[in-house]
Parts: C-alpha cells; sequence; structure tokens
C-alpha cells in the first residue's frame, strides 16, 4: 500500500526539489500540499506548488494556504538571506507558467486535521518550513497532536545552525511554534542540518538534468543552479548546496536512510540561544521518547535515490 502523505512547504527551491521527489515516488499518495511562508510570502509558495504540480501533470493535488506569518508576529517579510539563497521568485529566477489551477478552498489547519483524522498512522506530515501552521493544528485538535506522523526538516542537534550560531533557519522564523511541536507532538522525526549538510547537490547532477531537454529537467536545472550559486558564496566549504528539504522526504519514503537518535525535543525561546534544538532536560529520563533525531545519513544511496527519481520524472515532460 502507498504511504499517504502531506507536504508542508515554503517553496522554496529545495522544496521543490523535495516536491519532485514525492512526486517522483510511487510508495507516496500526494493527499495534498500545504504552503507556508518562509523562504518566500505564503502566496508566492502557494502559487509555486501550484505551477510545479502543473509542470508535473498533478493539478489534482490540491494545495491550501497555510497561516502567513510567525505566532508573536503580525505580518512577514521575507529575510535577505533568504531571497538571496532562494531568488526573488522563490525559484531562483526558473520561469514557470502562471498555475491555471488555484489554491484550494478551506485552510491548511482544518486541511491537515481533517486528513489525520480521517487516515490516522497510515498517513505521514513533511513540513519543510517553518512550523506555525503545525503548531496552529495541534492547538486546534487535541487528536492530532496523538496521532500525527510528522517527518520534518529542521533544526540542528550536533552542528551550528545556518541563519544564527544556534539556530536554522525554519526554527529560526518560529521558535514558539517548533518548541510546541516537539512538546505535545508524539511522533516526530527531526531531519536537520546534522544530516542534510552532508548530502550535496552539484552542477555535475544538475547538467544531467538539462541534458533531458525537456522543460522538466531545465526547471530542475535553473532553479538547482541558481541554489547552488548561492551556496558558493555563503558556504564555500561545503564543495554544493544541501538537499534539505528532499532528504525529509525521502526519510518518509525508507527511514532506513539515516539513523536516529531517540529524545525529547525542545527549542530555546529566550537569550542568545533564541531558536536552538535540543534535548529537554526536564524529560531526559522520561521513557517515551517523542522525537527521533537522524543523526547519521546514507549520503550515496540516498544521492542515487535523489537523481533517479527526479531525473525519470522530468524525462517524462514534454520538451522545452
Ligand atoms: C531550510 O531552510 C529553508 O531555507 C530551506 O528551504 C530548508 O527548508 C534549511 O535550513
Ligand atoms: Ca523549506
Amino acid at each position: 500500500m502507498r504511504r499517504k502523505i502531506i507536504l508542508d512547504l515554503d517553496t522554496g527551491i529545495d522544496d521543490a526539489l523535495a516536491l519532485a521527489y514525492a512526486l517522483g515516488s510511487p510508495e507516496l499518495e500526494i493527499i495534498g500540499v500545504t504552503g507556508t511562508y518562509g523562504n518566500v510570502a505564503v502566496d508566492t509558495g502557494v502559487r509555486n506548488a501550484l505551477a510545479i504540480l502543473e509542470l508535473f501533470g498533478r493539478t489534482d493535488v490540491p494545495v491550501h494556504a497555510g497561516l502567513p506569518c510567525a505566532r508573536e508576529c503580525d505580518s512577514f517579510e521575507v529575510l535577505e538571506i533568504s531571497e538571496f539563497i532562494h531568488g526573488a521568485n522563490g525559484i531562483g529566477g526558473a520561469q514557470l507558467p502562471e498555475p491555471t489551477t488555484a489554491a484550494a478552498e478551506g485552510d491548511a489547519v482544518e486541511f491537515l486535521v481533517e486528513s489525520v483524522r480521517k487516515y490516522g498512522d497510515e498517513l505521514v506530515i513533511v513540513p519543510t518550513g517553518p512550523s506555525t501552521t503545525i503548531a496552529a493544528a495541534i492547538e486546534a485538535d487535541s487528536s492530532f497532536a496523538e496521532n500525527a506522523r510528522i517527518i520534518m526538516m529542521g533544526g540542528a542537534l550536533t552542528v551550528p545552525g545556518n541563519v544564527r550560531p544556534w539556530a536554522e533557519a525554519n526554527v529560526h522564523q518560529d521558535p514558539e511554534a517548533t518548541d510546541l511541536l516537539f512538546r505535545r507532538a508524539r511522533d516526530v522525526t527531526m531531519v536537520g542540518l546534522d544530516v542534510t549538510l552532508q548530502t550535496l547537490l552539484t552542477t555535475r547532477e544538475t547538467a544531467v538534468w538539462r541534458s533531458l531537454g525537456t522543460r522538466g529537467g531545465t526547471f530542475l536545472a535553473d532553479a538547482a543552479d541558481h541554489y547552488i550559486r548561492a551556496y558558493e558564496t555563503t558556504s564555500p566549504h561545503l564543495g554544493g548546496c544541501g538537499l534539505h528539504d528532499p532528504l525529509a522526504v525521502a526519510v518518509a519514503v525508507d527511514p532506513g536512510l539515516v539513523e536516529f537518535l531517540h529524545l525529547n525535543l525542545k527549542v530555546d525561546t529566550h537569550g542568545e540561544t533564541r531558536g536552538r534544538t535540543i534535548a529537554d532536560e526536564t524529560r531526559l529520563n522520561d521513557p517515551v521518547k517523542t522525537a527521533r533525531v537522524a543523526a547519521l545519513v546514507d549520503v550515496e544511496r540516498f544521492l542515487a535515490e535523489f537523481m533517479g527519481r527526479l531525473t525519470a520524472l522530468a524525462e517524462k515532460t514534454p520538451a522545452a
């Protein structure tokens, strides 16, 4: 049986690659996408998700708009670093036609709560942006925290942050929301910078997509090349761009790609470590661990899966 999945995306270049990974995975049945702010404003993220679904022939997948800003804010502005990394349109300046479909009716929180009620543990939710919408779903319905299976990209346990010395970008956007998620949700998998900064894409791989001569291949190559160039400036020591969000989807398909530490997590919400993801000292000896943190990754196998799935998907799109 195919595993049902909802992606909560701030689309975003690596979110786009994550969506493509899900679309290219026969093991998954995509129930829907929810759109959050983060790399871009929520409207731009929703538009990008719709345009990418249309590119790959999947206008049947509903996209629901989520919350527009963090819990303790009343507005959102794209950070300079996000715009530098993802481009003003969020997909590295890559051009996609305006989607012919619109966002689905009904907000994302309602959609998430109802889907967990309907599908229980047959469903996995993969958030790859700030945790605001997921936290709102936890607050909206007590059974959501109990039953939702969440595999999130975000946080950094054993390595420094990427936007602050302590904080990873998704958690940094809304530390209170991720803290609530860690404290209340019963089944959380954290795929953070510990592993995602080991899974790197280079122009050698994007050249494969470009050589396909298809619309899908050209889009993936244009967007990822922008991302790789940005990483050459921000993190030249890496030698490629981090495949953060696709790794979370890959773990939803095959948890065997990573090895876990079992912990109860929290997020620091005050002081200079605001945004840090760390074990909750008050639940250290609790025999029940609600989170598993990916600490090791089989880089070679993941990259082979990633390239195989996205290349096959892009091959099927019309000529550029
Ligand atoms: C995360 O932050 C965003 O910029 C990326 O899309 C990814 O989800 C990496 O820290
Ligand atoms: Ca993201």
